[in-house]
């Protein structure tokens, strides 16, 4: 056995069967002691709703946080993002240009307060209008010259984010600084966002058992055989697949 970087999305991935998760917890908290092995959560909540989380749960410590859908980066308990990873999601991104052409659109109701990013806005879109406006509002959005992402998951959360920037971009990051292989490396998610986790690179993947149709159907039309998808749900997902690629 040997150290292997563990990324994981939170909502309905590492959290959502309380069971499985104290028995994940405990397998990787003894493998990070044992072998170095290195935890990393990687969710669309801003640091307000994940402190949330962390209580009710009562979440293990990781080793870095990627938080907003990977727009911040916290390494070593530190209350302020990384300031490289935010230099580089700088280039091309402009909040006042953003808010300003998504304001031409009445469908997007904007999430609350504490949800907006310095790199991250983020609406309320129905499934049965986003399929017809998203793609109107990302030309708009690149004609003004923005170099910007539409992430839309769970059929209801709309982010935009600079194109440099999603949890797959986030976790090479902390891969490349911490040096694992893409094989020592392992993500872990359910739904739209984490997509970027699974097409970034090499990197293994696990869908948990009770992954959304969105990202279902792109497993399907992206088929690779570095990527699991689960029959357990939830952590129970992730324990399963972290044997299967021989992780545990
Ligand atoms: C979380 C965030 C929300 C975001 C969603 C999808 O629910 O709170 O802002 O839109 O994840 O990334
Ligand atoms: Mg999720």
């Amino acid at each position: 056995m040997s150290r292997f970087l563990f990324v994981t999305d939170l909502d309905n991935t590492f959290v959502g069967d309380d069971d499985a998760l104290r028995e994940l917890s405990q397998l990787l908290s003894k493998h990070r002691q044992e072998h170095g092995t290195k935890i990393v959560y990687a969710t669309g909540r801003s640091p307000v709703l994940y402190e949330e989380l962390k209580q009710e749960r009562n979440l293990m410590e990781p080793d870095a946080l990627v938080l907003s859908v990977g727009t911040e980066i916290y390494l070593d308990k530190r209350d302020t993002p990384d300031t490289d990873w935010s230099k580089k999601l700088s280039e091309g991104w402009n909040r006042e240009v953003v808010l300003s052409k998504t304001a031409e659109f009445s469908e997007l109701k904007p999430q609350p307060d504490t949800e907006q990013g310095q790199f991250k806005v983020s609406f309320f879109v129905e499934q049965s209008v986003a399929a017809g406006i998203l793609p109107q509002l990302e030309s708009s959005l690149s004609e003004s010259g923005l170099d910007v992402k539409l992430i839309y998951s769970s059929g209801i959360d709309l982010d935009i984010v600079p194109s440099s920037s999603d949890k797959g971009q986030a976790m090479q990051f902390l891969r490349e600084k911490w040096n694992f292989v893409s094989e020592r490396t392992v993500a872990c998610g359910d739904s739209g966002n984490d997509i970027a986790l699974f097409a970034v690179g090499e990197e293994r993947g696990i869908l948990v058992g009770n992954a959304r149709p969105e990202l279902i159907q792109w497993h399907n039309e992206n088929p690779v055989n570095h990527r699991y998808l689960a029959k357990n749900v939830c952590a129970g997902g992730i324990i399963e697949g972290l044997k299967y690629f021989g992780f545990l």
